[in-house]
């Protein structure tokens, strides 16, 4: 395996998804926790950073406890970190050496420039730039205006770059990591959803022996998954339990409890939905809303647990963007997410996260390896506190009746006219606004609601999707025409940031 060593950069997670898309497994940790003594790696990656070496409280390391043990690359502040360390200059860039560049000259006999094109487009975002290296350095690569865009160190094998080879715009950023961690780290590429599934199934057996667990399921991609590798592990062993809390979409708890009864999970639903009706009533602030939910779902969960006799574990579908230590260096939250976090506290249960390691898109891999229909791999995201979040103000069964039917017209016609994959997101949200309207003959005084669908990779930022506004036309109309209650509709055209994907 390779590990990366994170220094706070924006991209260091995407170094991560790349090293992986070469069926390479590797592991991203804070860059102050190398795991000495580990057999099993390769090679190293230092990442960016936003410090500059120079500051006070820039991220260091030791090098010398890895130098000559593994194959090193430094990458943009990693670069400059080896470079500086051993004597080089870094000094402050000017604002050309932002984005886009190219490679004007490379050492082609350089193993880290195998097969790749004089010329081609690298990405450049740094606030330094190494201007001197050290005698036993070599220069490697050059752009225009970046002298030192590679370098070598002589006889080690140790790289710095300069650029970033993990984003999209590096062209062949994959191809220069592949040099690395393939040629010169000699890993075997043989990370696949098959391979994964077997070792699991072996390690779970052996973890949980003749062990009882209980799984939330929310009709979610990764608990879904979960639960089916769970299954493959050990059978009736595992009872998955999906609360109903009422915020679900149309007939979403029935469709999901026939889809995981076809996959022959052991599973228990609960239609818990009069109780949130009950704590919900009245509440309009969303935060309120999300721990009423939050809170009433672990009890709701526990309370079934407890049925069960013997429960040792507790599994759940964490993925590994959810369990990289952050180096959070500006935090602030913005809303409460995670509505499910408080269970293991509470339950007192041992801990299963099967897929603890794997990125989002090698989850729905896995869950393809699995035979698991193409429909609940390739779900949107849903927000935890479901409707809940997409009602502005009290919530009330009538008015999430509205809601679940406007919201079912838009996701049924995204899904008609094949354009619920190109977006990552969709929904409709119930507005506190009445508008005038004329329907026949008679004036209305209705509801309004808002179409929202957005373009996002990790919805930590999104774009409102270009629907077609022919589209957009008949989803307005056939909402007007079908669902009671409404007279407006509106599509929302804000991105984030500054808005977020949810209202609430
Ligand atoms: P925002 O609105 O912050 O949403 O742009 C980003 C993503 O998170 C989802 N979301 C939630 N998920 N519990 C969840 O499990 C929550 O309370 C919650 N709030 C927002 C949202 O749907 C989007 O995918």
């Amino acid at each position: 395996k390779i590990v990366i060593l994170d220094f706070g950069s924006q991209t260091t997670q995407l170094i991560g998804r790349r090293v992986r898309e070469l069926d390479t497994y590797c592991e991203i940790l804070p860059y102050n926790k190398f795991p000495k003594g580990d057999a099993n790696i390769k090679g190293v990656i230092l990442s960016g950073s936003p410090f500059s070496v120079y500051d006070q409280d820039a991220f260091k390391i030791n090098l010398d406890e890895i130098r000559g043990k593994y194959p090193i690359l430094g990458i943009c502040y990693g670069a400059q970190f080896i470079a500086y360390t051993n004597g080089g200059k870094v000094e402050p860039a000017g604002s050309r050496e932002y984005g886009r560049a190219h490679l004007s000259s490379f050492d082609k006999s350089n193993v880290l420039f195998k097969d790749i094109k004089l010329g081609t487009q690298v990405w450049m975002s740094h606030g330094d730039t190494i201007t001197s290296i050290p005698g036993n350095f070599k220069k490697i690569a050059s752009t225009d205006e970046v002298a030192i865009a590679a370098y070598q160190i002589e006889n080690e094998k140790i790289w710095g770059v300069q650029f970033h080879p993990e984003v999209y715009h590096t062209e062949e950023g994959t191809q220069l990591l592949k040099n690395f961690v393939v040629d010169i780290c000699g890993c075997k590429q043989d990370w696949s959803p098959a391979s994964f599934i077997e070792s699991t199934v072996v390690e779970l057996r052996q973890q949980l022996g003749d062990d009882k667990v209980v799984l939330a399921l929310s009709g979610g991609v990764d608990s879904s998954v979960a639960a089916v590798l769970l299954n493959r592990a050990i059978g009736k062993n595992l009872t998955c339990i999906f609360v109903d809390h009422g915020m679900l979409r149309k007939n979403e708890a029935r469709n999901v409890l026939r889809d995981y009864e076809c996959l022959g999970l052991n599973v228990i639903g609960v239609d818990a939905s009069a109780k949130f009706f009950k704590e919900l009533a009245g509440v309009t602030d969303p935060e309120r809303k999300r721990k009423i939910i939050g809170k009433g779902f672990i009890d709701v969960f526990d309370e079934e647990a407890h049925k069960i006799k013997n429960v040792k574990w507790l599994a759940q579908g964490t993925i590994y963007p959810d369990c990289i230590e952050s180096l959070s260096i500006t935090g602030t939250v913005i809303k409460s997410h995670h509505n499910v976090g408080g269970l293991p506290e509470k339950m007192n249960l041992k801990l299963c996260e099967p897929l603890r390691l794997l990125f989002k898109d090698e989850v729905r891999r896995v869950g393809r390896e699995l035979g698991m229909p193409e429909h609940l791999i390739t779900r949107h995201p849903f927000p935890g506190p479901g409707l809940a979040v997409r009602i502005l103000g009290d919530i009330t069964p009538e008015k999430v009746r509205v809601l679940q039917d406007a919201d079912d017209i838009f996701i049924q016609g995204l899904r008609d006219w094949d354009l619920y994959d190109q977006v990552w997101q969709a929904g409709v949200v119930l507005l506190p606004v009445q508008s005038v309207g004329v329907m026949g003959d008679e004036r209305t005084y209705e509801r309004a609601v808002a179409l929202r669908a957005v373009t996002s990779t990790d919805a930590m930022t999104a774009d409102w999707a270009k629907l077609p506004y022919e589209f957009l036309g008949k989803i307005s109309n056939e909402i007007i025409n079908k669902v009671k209650g409404v007279n407006r509709v509106v599509y929302d055209i804000s991105s984030k940031p500054p808005s977020t994907i949810e209202w609430e």
